[in-house]
């Protein structure tokens, strides 16, 4: 297994505890589904579809979807979402970075705080474009760097052993020019727009309790450190919560995101 496989690895075993931060992702998936103009008898591709909220969403429209993830134990949740919802959804495992299906397959390719995690942004966008139909619309939602949950992969990154060469930092999909760059010729009509999760929390130590128990890269910190360095841990923790208190008010925490979306020429 060379150095990016054993990253991805390390990834998929991260995120397979994130199923109960769908009740956040749930409203976002609404707004994505319509920034991306997604409608009934599109051919829509969710990437890293997750629990697969813009999948069933996008379905629940009337288009015919099909969603990709890395991490099985999510796809059975996003398996389960779609029976609930009533609708058919052709999920399946794999990698952003290696999409299985054939050059010009889909109308809409959307990816919500997903394709942001693949490694290597130009293998991603370009998988991402080369399944997209030229005049079908490549849209997705990110973390910018500079608010709280872009800061917060910072952060986690400051604690944990450098990535393998070659890796990206995920905020930097939040970043508009960074994103004029990387699609670069390939689309015309950018679009850009902004909302806002607010997740419900009691205080800065009930978010970090949710958060150490299912987001990826937290989860990930939190178990190294418990078995190499508590000092450590207990340093990040108290960094933590200094942050998510610069974006917490009222019992609820401020995650703001950067939607995109372009025209494939
Ligand atoms: C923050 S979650 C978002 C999930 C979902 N889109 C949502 O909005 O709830 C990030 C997702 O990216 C997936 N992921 C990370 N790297 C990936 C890759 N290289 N290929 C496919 N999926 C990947 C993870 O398995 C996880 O489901």
């Amino acid at each position: 297994m060379d150095a990016l496989d054993k990253f991805k690895a390390a990834q998929r075993a991260g995120w397979a505890f994130f199923a109960p931060l769908q009740m956040f992702t749930t409203i976002p998936a609404g707004r994505l589904a319509g920034h991306a103009g997604i409608r009934a008898g599109m051919r829509v591709l969710d990437v890293a579809c997750g629990t697969g909220v813009v999948a069933v969403t996008a379905a629940r429209l009337g288009a015919r979807v099909t969603g990709l993830d890395l991490t099985p134990e999510l796809l059975e949740v996003a398996r389960t979402n779609a029976s609930l919802a009533g609708v058919n959804i052709d999920f399946h495992e794999g990698d952003v970075e290696q999409l299985p299906f054939d050059a010009d397959t889909f109308d809409v390719v959307v990816s919500q705080f997903g394709h942001m995690f693949a490694p290597r942004p130009d293998v991603a966008v370009g998988q991402m474009l080369r399944v997209l139909k030229p005049g079908g619309t490549i849209a997705f939602s990110t973390w910018p760097p500079e608010l709280f949950i872009g800061r917060m992969f910072a952060l986690v990154g400051q604690f944990l052993p450098p990535p393998p060469p070659g890796v990206s930092p995920p905020p930097q999909w939040g970043d508009p020019a960074t994103i004029r760059e990387r699609l670069g010729a390939a689309v015309r009509d950018i679009v850009f727009d902004r909302d806002r999760i607010e997740a419900p929390a009691l205080s800065v130590g009930h978010y970090r309790d949710v958060t150490e128990k299912t987001a990826g890269p937290v989860v990930k910190l939190v178990e190294a450190l418990s078995a190499s360095d508590p000092g450590k841990l207990a340093e990040f923790r108290a960094a933590y919560d200094a942050l998510t208190a610069l974006y917490f008010d009222r019992n609820c925490v401020r995650q703001d995101y950067l939607m995109t979306r372009a025209t494939k020429n």
